[in-house]
């Protein structure tokens, strides 16, 4: 037994904040931005919320699959930027689309986040637990972007990625995760600090900091070892994977993983140029894009790989139904 995904969605809030906007922002440009990040456009939210983006996602990814809502009996959130603490976007979802039966929870693994959720579904429905998944990335990154630092907010957009998994006979892969909190400093935010804390913070530590350079060396070279490991764990060769999707980072950070793995780049879908850095959106996003344009085909091995803060980072391979 296996969790397979029977079905994806995906959602974008329509409001779209191209590059030249961002240069009356802050002292940055068009080419600037796409020559070091891939990076045209991102999508931003001005009505929707983070559990809005998700439900829609959602109601998205069960209609394609063919399935009630009310037969999901799992509900993953991946999310590090829900509108409120409680209750969890995981609830508020069920509450939306009428999940009735499922048991509900979030998750906060960052970019990592659509890997870590559909693991921890595969393992649920792999040992018989739950039956029928969903499991959905959603940010709202905009509300946590300082939009007077250029080194951060040209990278990032918001949406939601939602895939429904099924518990169904096939390939079991297991896959390879990864944490060191001790390099977290690379990528911080400190806006759920109380309100005294808020008080004595500086405006900047309120929104997402990052060391760009130490987390792009980071990637380059943890994502390639950790598909290395993937491969090696599930004994398959890196010539029977037809596609790498990789967390929607910087279109260098791909280019250099496709380089160190000797694959070529068609091999490697991006479309970070129309919707930024996603975080935990961004693999069901591209995911979705790719299920509804054909170019995902049944006995497909599709090596999916996140990474991002805390550190976090890992790799699984997805066999497409
Ligand atoms: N426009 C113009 N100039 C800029 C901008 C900008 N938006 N941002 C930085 N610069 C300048 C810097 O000030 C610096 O100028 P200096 O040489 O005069 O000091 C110069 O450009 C080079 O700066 P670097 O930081 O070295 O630029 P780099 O090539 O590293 O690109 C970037 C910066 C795009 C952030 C890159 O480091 C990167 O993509 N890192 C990975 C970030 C990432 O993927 N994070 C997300 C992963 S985790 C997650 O998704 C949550």
């Amino acid at each position: 037994m296996t969790g397979m995904i029977c079905g994806t969605g995906a959602y974008v809030p329509p409001y779209i904040r191209d590059n030249n906007e961002i240069a009356t922002m802050v002292e940055t440009s068009d080419e600037w931005i796409q020559e070091r990040t891939g990076v045209a456009t991102r999508h931003i939210i001005t009505d929707d919320t983070t559990v809005s983006m998700a439900a829609e996602a959602a109601k998205r990814a069960l209609k394609n699959a063919k399935i009630g809502a009310e037969e999901i009996d799992l509900l993953i959130v991946s999310t590090i930027s829900s509108n409120v603490i409680l209750p969890c976007a995981a609830c508020e979802v069920q509450k939306e689309i009428g999940a009735v039966n499922a048991t509900c929870f979030d998750m906060s693994a960052a970019c990592s986040g659509f890997i870590l959720a559909y693991n921890t579904a595969a393992a649920y429905l792999s040992g018989g637990v739950y039956q029928k998944a969903l499991i959905i990335g959603s940010e709202s990154l905009s509300n946590l972007t300082n939009w007077k630092d250029r080194s951060t907010c040209i990278l990032f957009g918001d949406g939601a990625g939602a895939a429904v998994m099924c518990a169904e006979e096939g390939n079991r892969y297991l896959p390879v995760t990864h944490s060191d909190g001790e390099k977290g400093n690379a990528l911080t935010c400190k806006s759920r600090h109380t309100k005294a804390d808020i008080m004595h913070m500086e405006d900047d530590e309120y929104y997402m900091q990052m060391d760009g350079q130490a987390v792009f060396k980071f990637a380059v070279k943890k994502v390639p070892e950790v598909i290395g490991e993937t491969l090696e764990r599930n004994q398959v060769r890196q010539e029977e994977i037809d596609w790498y999707v990789l967390h929607q980072a910087n279109k260098r950070i791909v280019e250099a993983v496709a380089k160190r793995l000797g694959e070529p780049m068609t091999k490697f879908p991006m479309n970070l140029k129309k919707y930024g850095n996603t975080s935990s959106a961004s693999i069901g996003i591209l995911l979705d894009e790719m299920n509804r344009d054909g170019r995902l085909r049944s006995g497909q091995k599709i090596m999916l790989a996140g990474f991002g803060a805390g550190l976090t980072w890992g790799s699984c391979i997805v066999e497409w139904k």
